[in-house]
């Protein structure tokens, strides 16, 4: 017969220090359980000791040889919970037997050696004091409620290596689903309160579940109590897909499968310890992560559930503090049994290897802190057994950063930007985890500064994580925050007949928008620190866009005889003054009819100044210099930095001066453009103090050109460019350079957000699970996707309110295999002749495009009325 209590159903919470230190966080803790328990549920609570307790401790066991300064410490301990009971109303009486056992263990004699199994003892003294507070203020509001001693309920066990150190203070417990205590608890009441961290060695000692062992401990009692779940209550709202603190872009990851979540977990991720997974892994109780402050918000739930969904990095984390051992074969590398030999003796120094590398003469493994004790002596004692086999050598400090996703072999072929990044940087290791979830570099802790944050945004950008529609990932960070404002709808939305009507006149069609133009131009002619503004007609040399943009008051900024003869030929009333020419590697010709004409010509290329000197005799140019560094948002359009053809190198700046200066040429300004599709309002006030830096070899130096780049979001949220911070970083340079005037170039900020190209669709296919929207634009209308991987968003504009049905793999009809313009992107069931609007693509749209497979040049319409 089954006993009533043993199908009883039961729920584990769990809450860390900074929940359990404040009385409206009691409170809180109060009303989850009982809320809990009006589900029908039986409710074991978990806590951690109050913020700072476990530190202080650990402080006064380091301490164990000066009796007096642990004293102190422990009654500051005692006065500090004492204060808390009273701040919850409690008088503080019953806290005296903690009081005792306190005082005892800072007088016990083992505290003379400070033996691990004493401090394993004092250290649990914290969670012991928080949860008999915690008991009894919720008792006096009206819980009914038992504690409980941890220690009477996890039992450790001997680990396969076993120090001293790992049996105290890191235990290990096996805890199964046990019917009797399921059946013994219940039959004492339903809502339960425990200790984290702490449990019992079979001899009866005390013993530590390791650092963050609390969330440890509440997968333990989940899997012994069978629970319907374990719920982890903290300070953020979940497991995000990067460190939110970092990446504010980091997206909420809703749901894991257990795998996913233990690598996130122990490769870096705070929010969850890594032991807590396996425990309740093995007995299939899901695992929530749930915050505190925000409640019915629904968190991050780990389960044995794998989520639907296209391939994708769930997260990306990096662990500092990697110890990196490589070891060099001193030619017995083939020898059977070496390895064998060297792991043995990482494992006779108690040390576990995290990440090999290995070669034919080398093996490089990683030492992860978190995982071992670490101590210079630990090191040097190993370093010398070693040193019997093999050359050792040790580098560190070293990051990990690592990428978690089921099925990371299948992912490599979109990772080349990333890996190019990372390449950028000393990389000492790529691991491959064999179980295919992870993919770790192992580089330097010097370079490991900003590459979390600028992979996330790789990740993001090559689709890889928080694609759209993709379930697993939840709002990003900055949403939650509220630091985001709700995106609002571009403004092709609000013109949709008038856009179906240009695409009734003939597809692919670039419509631009006259309003949206003007706006930004208003941006930038807002820019109270720049006195010229040139637009830089390569973005696109429509004329009515040139017209407007004169009109405005823009100067224009051309790189070939073609442009320069557009301009005349679209603008012939532009002052010439108003023209800039900033060729690259352009004929001899080109730039002779350019002085010619009279427009202000930018040298970038030495060369010229010496072998073509007859052209610049008495003329006032532009010079273009290399700042040494790139920026933008793909690498093919970085504009700087060593490999670059642009510009003159800083180093050559005597030779500049010397070359102009035999050549009759008169350096009236400076020139630099690094980059394209820049945020960064710091990079333009460092082009510009950079360039101004140097104006003192100049003497009749007037104005320092700082170039383009103005990013425009890619969709629709993003932030844009912030133009008030700009001014004020620019108008900071110009304050210390009031002599010269400040000229830009921008290209796309005027014109991609005004631009949406129309399609129509030329038909639709199924293939081995995937759907082709196929269309009558391609790479020849639009080269950016094939080119740089660029996203632009892209809908059905015939059924814009209908609901998305599947993924599509939006495509052209050039044949090549790179002819694809989105990928998996999320749209209504589509069909022939549906018009279809590729969204910011007014700059470098049209001016790229091709006659490839002789399809025409695609139709462009400026429309003054939207
Ligand atoms: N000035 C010079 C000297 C340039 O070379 C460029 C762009 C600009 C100004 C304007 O840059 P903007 O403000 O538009 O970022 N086809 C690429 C962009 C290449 C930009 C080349 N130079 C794309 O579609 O993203």
């Amino acid at each position: 017969m089954i006993s009533a209590a043993a199908d009883s159903r039961w729920v584990v919470l769990k809450f860390g220090g900074t929940s359990v230190s404040r009385r409206h966080r009691w409170e809180n803790i109060g009303r989850l359980m009982s809320a809990r328990q009006n589900e029908g549920l039986q409710v074991l609570t978990v806590v951690s000791a109050l913020s700072g307790v476990t530190d202080a401790l650990k402080a006064m066991a380091a301490q164990h040889g000066d009796a007096a300064a642990m004293a102190a410490g422990a009654e500051a301990l005692i006065e500090r919970h004492r204060g808390f009971a009273l701040e919850l109303g409690l008088a503080s009486e019953f806290l005296n037997p903690r009081v005792d056992a306190l005082r005892r263990l800072v007088s016990d004699v083992r505290a003379a050696s400070g033996a691990f199994a004493w401090q394993a003892e004092l250290l649990a003294q914290g969670e012991l004091w928080s949860s008999t507070i915690g008991a009894r203020f919720l008792a006096s509001l009206g819980l009914d409620l038992q504690w409980l001693d941890a220690r009477d309920y996890l039992t450790s066990r001997e680990q396969a290596i076993q120090t001293d150190w790992s049996r105290y203070l890191s235990a290990i417990c096996d805890p199964r689903p046990s019917v009797a205590i399921r059946d013994d608890l219940r039959a004492r009441g339903s809502l339960f309160i425990t200790q984290g961290f702490i449990a019992r060695q079979p001899q009866g000692d005390t013993v530590l579940l390791g650092r963050g062992g609390s969330d440890t401990s509440a997968s333990y009692f989940g899997a012994l109590l069978g629970a319907d779940r374990v719920e982890i209550w903290t300070d953020v709202p979940g497991m995000f897909s990067a460190n939110p603190r970092l990446v504010p872009d980091a997206r909420l990851l809703r749901q894991l499968d257990y795998d996913e979540a233990q690598e996130i977990a122990t490769t870096g991720a705070k929010v969850l310890h890594p032991r807590a997974i396996a425990p309740v892994r093995e007995v299939r109780v899901p695992l929530w992560i749930k915050d505190t402050e925000r409640p019915d918000f629904p968190g991050t739930e780990i389960s044995a559930e794998s989520a639907a969904g296209a391939p994708s990095v769930k997260a990306i984390s990096m662990r500092n503090g990697i110890t990196l051992v490589s070891m060099e074969s001193i030619g017995m590398w083939q020898q059977v049994g070496f390895l064998a030999d060297v792991f043995g003796i990482f494992k006779r120094h108690g040390l576990s290897v995290d990440l090999i590398g290995s070669a034919e003469t080398n093996v490089t493994v990683s030492l992860d802190p978190s995982d071992n004790l670490l101590d210079a002596g630990t090191l040097e004692a190993l370093c010398s057994d070693l040193a019997q086999v093999c050359r050792v050598k040790v580098i560190a400090p070293c990051a990990a950063v690592t990428l978690v996703g089921r099925g990371m072999r299948g992912m490599m072929h979109r990772l080349s930007e990333l890996l190019a990044e990372v390449g950028a940087r000393r990389v000492h290791l790529v691991s491959q985890s064999s179980n295919n979830l992870n993919l770790t570099f192992v580089i330097d802790a010097a370079d490991a500064d900003g590459v979390v944050p600028s992979l996330h945004a790789l990740l993001v950008r090559a689709r890889l994580t928080g694609a759209e529609g993709d379930p697993v990932f939840g709002p990003a960070w900055r949403e939650l925050e509220g630091l985001r404002p709700a995106p609002q709808p571009s403004w092709w939305h609000g013109v949709r007949p008038a856009l179906l009507d240009h695409a009734g006149a003939g597809t692919p069609t670039y419509v631009y928008a006259d309003s949206v133009i003007r706006a930004r131009a208003q941006g930038l002619l807002d820019l109270g620190a720049v006195d010229r503004r040139y637009y830089a007609i390569k973005a696109n040399p429509h004329p009515r866009i040139l017209r407007r943009l004169a009109a405005l008051g823009f100067g224009m900024e051309c790189v070939s005889s073609g442009e320069l003869a557009h301009i005349r030929q679209s603008l012939p009333e532009l002052p010439l003054d108003q023209i800039l020419f900033t060729p690259n590697f352009a004929a001899r010709a080109e730039y002779q009819q350019a002085l010619e004409l009279g427009v202000h010509v930018t040298v970038d290329n030495l060369a010229l100044l010496d072998d073509w000197a007859e052209l610049w005799d008495g003329r006032e140019i532009l010079l273009r210099f290399d700042l040494g560094r790139g920026l933008g948002h793909h690498d093919k359009v970085k504009t700087g930095g060593e490999k670059s053809k642009f510009g003159i190198g800083l180093a050559d700046l005597e030779q500049a001066v010397a070359s102009a200066r035999r050549a009759g040429a008169i350096i009236v300004g400076l020139h630099a453009h690094l980059g394209s599709g820049i945020f960064d309002v710091g990079h333009w006030k460092s082009v510009y103090s950079d360039l101004a830096a140097l104006a003192e070899r100049f003497p009749a130096l007037r104005f320092v050109d700082i170039g383009g780049g103005l990013g425009v979001p890619h969709e629709p949220g993003e932030p844009a460019l912030d133009l008030g911070e700009l001014d004020a970083a620019l108008a900071e340079v110009k304050a210390m350079y009031p002599r010269y005037q400040l000229w830009i170039e921008p290209g796309r900020y005027l014109v991609a957000e005004a631009g949406v190209l129309l399609a129509r669709v030329n038909q639709t296919k199924r293939k081995s699970g995937a759907q082709f929207l196929g269309i009558d634009a391609g790479m020849h209308t639009l080269l950016r996707p094939a080119l740089y991987e660029a996203w632009h968003e892209i809908v059905n504009l015939s059924r814009l309110d209908e609901p998305a049905a599947g993924r599509w793999q939006v495509v052209g009809p050039i044949c090549e295999s790179g002819d694809i313009l989105g990928r998996d992107r999320l749209l209504p069931a589509s069909a022939e002749g549906d018009v279809v609007l590729i969204a910011n693509a007014g700059a470098y749209g049209a001016s790229m495009a091709s006659n490839y497979n002789l399809r025409g040049l695609v139709r462009e319409v400026y429309d003054d009325s939207i």
